[in-house]
């Protein structure tokens, strides 16, 4: 329990983007499932929407799953509790860049769904947002020190302009972090709508439903997070982790971090990318789940050797 919330009963929602060409990229163990315990590693569980769908399908599954966000552990032990008591499901509050094959063994079928959560951009007090006004946090991982709050009011201006400019892929965001770095001299940023409101007011709404702070917001969190070093430093383990003819799906939201995915499948000597050309998802849902509409999935297959 987080906040004295009952997390089983939590609200926020998280709807699985990409469900059936998820489930469609580890189909080719259908035949198998009733003859052998297959294992699943999960490196961004969530609310488990993922693991539950898979869990539907292969009901033999053995799985382990991180996260790295401490309520998303707490939930996962009170909500699939019967699992994880008779030890089909081990849930560890981990970064998925601590994966090791040595420590956790091989498996089946891997996944990897990146970014944030509905729970975390929903909840004001994690500081994701700004449509919800909180502090600037925009930590996953709580225990983590460095917040948003501190990249904005302490890194160079230099280093602004390179997390805009890479992570948020803000073409020029010069005027921003000029005014910003002007701000913060007397009155240093602490809450979202702070932030938020000095980039409205120096870029203006140029496009009608995308709020000026939108890519901004992107790029802090990447910063903060550390979410493409994660993904970089990640996938070689995660292939070795990977039993021969094992399957690992991973599902981007940023070309940046869709290029590092496609460019360690393709190189690798371990086995070979399943699909030529990326898969994304269909017209129904990116209109039914405006999250899914930068989704991009590709899946690797490891070689028998
Ligand atoms: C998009 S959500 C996953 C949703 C999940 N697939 C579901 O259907 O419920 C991403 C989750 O991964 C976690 N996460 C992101 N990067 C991580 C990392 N490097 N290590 C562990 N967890 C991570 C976040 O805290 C968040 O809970």
């Amino acid at each position: 329990m987080t906040n004295g919330e009952d997390l089983s009963k939590t609200t926020y929602q998280h709807i699985p983007v990409m469900a059936p060409e998820v489930l469609q990229s580890f189909a080719n163990f259908e035949s198998v499932k009733t003859q052998k315990e297959l294992r699943y590693f999960d490196g961004t569980f969530g609310r488990g929407g993922h693991y539950t769908l898979v869990k539907n399908l292969f009901p033999r599954l053995k799985a382990v799953v991180f996260d790295q966000d401490v309520t998303a552990v707490e939930f996962a032990r009170k909500k699939f509790q019967t699992e994880v008591e008779s030890e089909m499901l081990l849930v560890q509050h981990a970064n998925f860049s601590q994966f090791s094959s040595e420590k956790w063994g091989l498996f089946d079928m891997m996944l990897l769904d990146l970014g944030v959560s509905s729970p975390q951009l929903d909840e004001a007090s994690r500081g994701f947002s700004f449509y919800h006004d909180g502090p600037l946090d925009m930590r996953m991982n709580s225990t983590q020190e460095v917040t948003a709050q501190m990249v904005v009011n302490q890194a160079a201006e230099q280093e602004l302009i390179r997390i805009f400019q890479i992570y948020g892929e803000v073409r020029s965001p010069f005027r921003v972090v000029r005014a910003l770095v002007n701000d913060r001299k007397t009155n240093p940023f602490t809450t979202t709508k702070q932030l938020a409101s000095l980039i409205e007011r120096v870029e203006g709404w140029k496009r009608k439903g995308f709020h000026p702070a939108t890519l901004f917001f992107q790029g802090l969190r990447l910063a903060v997070n550390q979410e493409l070093e994660s993904v970089e430093s990640a996938l070689p383990e995660l292939i070795k982790g990977l039993k021969p003819g094992g399957r690992l799906t991973v599902l981007t939201f940023h070309s940046l971090e869709d290029r590092i995915v496609k460019n360690i499948f393709k190189n690798s000597i371990w086995g070979r990318p399943v699909h030529k050309k990326v898969i994304i998802p269909s017209r129904e849902e990116e209109f039914s789940n405006p999250r899914s509409r930068s989704a991009k999935m590709r899946v690797f297959e490891r070689s028998i050797e």
